[in-house]
């Protein structure tokens, strides 16, 4: 199976020779002390990390730093002036969270004087530093938004807030909030109907939520393409909920492996395809939700020639709507910039498509070329 092949069933890391550009990471500062061991496999499990010790870290910042957390000794000699030598005097833009041993009043009012934005208490928790983190590292993304139309606001933070809380819920061994899904469906419809899909596409590039950014561009798209062709609502609300639950279950893929900039290993691949088992574990646990849409998040890697997974499927036992799930899936990983391939533009995700004679529905693909085509 070739490159161009292979990229469309797995539409995933690995599948290029390298990055693209430098990879959008946290910068973990620390001394040495133990107290990192406390808060690493937290933050590793939510993103990219690069990791120095503070005498190394100032040269080490870039504009792919999404934030630098700092894990020192505050007391030490010299530990606030390095720090605001390199981070605060130098003028970097990246947020600075500080990880304290205790939240007692010293070591806070310490961290504040060494140039902090946020505190995070040892031991760190996933969820703790997702609360701490998120916002900050998502702040000039979200802060575009205000450009948009309130229904396209709207439509962008009911969704957020959907994978957000499934996210949490799921580490809790919880399901998703069935109502919430049909709200953050409804924004999205409402805000590709009445305004602009590319202009709601461009919002959300730069956020850093991959998940939720990339199911954004799915849902969008599959609305988009519904609508031309003439599709009633009730069909397009189902296309919908596909989009928005297509990839569900990687809300607890950990992000090294979804923003891996290099090749995945066997074991990291086998992860990444476990998103589509995970997906149906999350929507099980919520009751009877329509078999269509339990067969889209089951199935949308299946290719017609049987070459996808996770079951082998093809032909006829691949429903229409995961063939379009499938066919928006594709074109939404083609026209993304990621941390291992550059954005594209559509009309060139559009030819990459075109090859996929055997694999994506040709028929649909053909219908699919205005929407394609309206991406820049
Ligand atoms: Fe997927
Ligand atoms: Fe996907």
């Amino acid at each position: 199976m070739g490159v161009t092949a292979r990229y469309l069933v797995d539409t995933g890391p690995g599948l290029h020779a390298g990055p693209s550009a430098p990879a959008a990471e946290i910068l973990f500062v620390h001394d040495g002390t133990g107290l990192d061991a406390l808060a690493l496999p937290a933050l590793g499990d939510i993103y990219p990390l690069r990791t120095a010790r503070l005498e190394e870290a100032g040269p080490l910042l870039s504009n792919s730093t999404l934030a630098v957390v700092f894990c020192v000794d505050m007391s030490a000699p010299d530990t606030i002036r390095k720090i605001r030598d390199q981070f605060v005097d130098a003028g970097a833009q990246a947020p600075r969270i500080f990880i304290l041993p205790t939240a007692d009043r010293r070591s806070i009012v310490q961290a504040y004087s060494a140039g902090a934005h946020q505190l995070l208490v040892a031991p760190v928790s996933v969820a703790s530093a997702e609360q701490v983190i998120g916002p900050l590292v998502n702040k000039s993304a979200e802060g575009l938004w205000g450009r948009l139309t309130d229904v396209q606001q709207s439509a962008l933070r009911i969704s957020l807030k959907l994978f957000e809380d499934t996210r949490a819920s799921s580490l809790r061994g919880e399901g998703l909030d069935r109502s919430s899904v049909t709200r953050a469906c409804n924004g999205v419809i409402s805000a590709v109907s009445h305004d602009d899909f590319p202009s709601l596409l461009n919002a959300l590039r730069s956020h850093h939520n991959y998940t939720f950014r990339h199911s954004m561009f799915v849902t969008g798209t599959l609305v988009s393409f519904c609508d031309a062709l003439g599709f009633c609502q009730e069909d397009i609300s189902r296309a919908a909920t596909a989009g928005m639950l297509h990839d569900i279950g990687k809300v607890v893929t950990p992000n090294a492996i979804l923003d891996k900039p290099g090749r995945l290993d066997p074991a990291e691949m086998a992860i990444m395809r476990g998103h589509v088992t995970a997906g149906g574990e999350i929507l099980s646990q919520n009751g009877d939700w329509p078999a269509d849409i339990v067969h889209a998040v089951l199935h949308h890697h299946e290719r017609l020639d049987g070459a996808g997974y996770c079951n082998g499927l093809s032909g006829a036992a691949i429903t229409d709507l995961t063939r379009m799930v499938s066919i928006a899936d594709v074109f939404s990983a083609l026209i993304d910039k990621r941390a291992y391939k550059p954005a594209m533009s559509g009309r060139d995700a559009y030819q990459i498509m075109l090859k996929a004679e055997g694999q994506l529905d040709m028929a649909l693909v053909a219908a699919f070329e205005p929407i394609a085509h309206s991406i820049k």
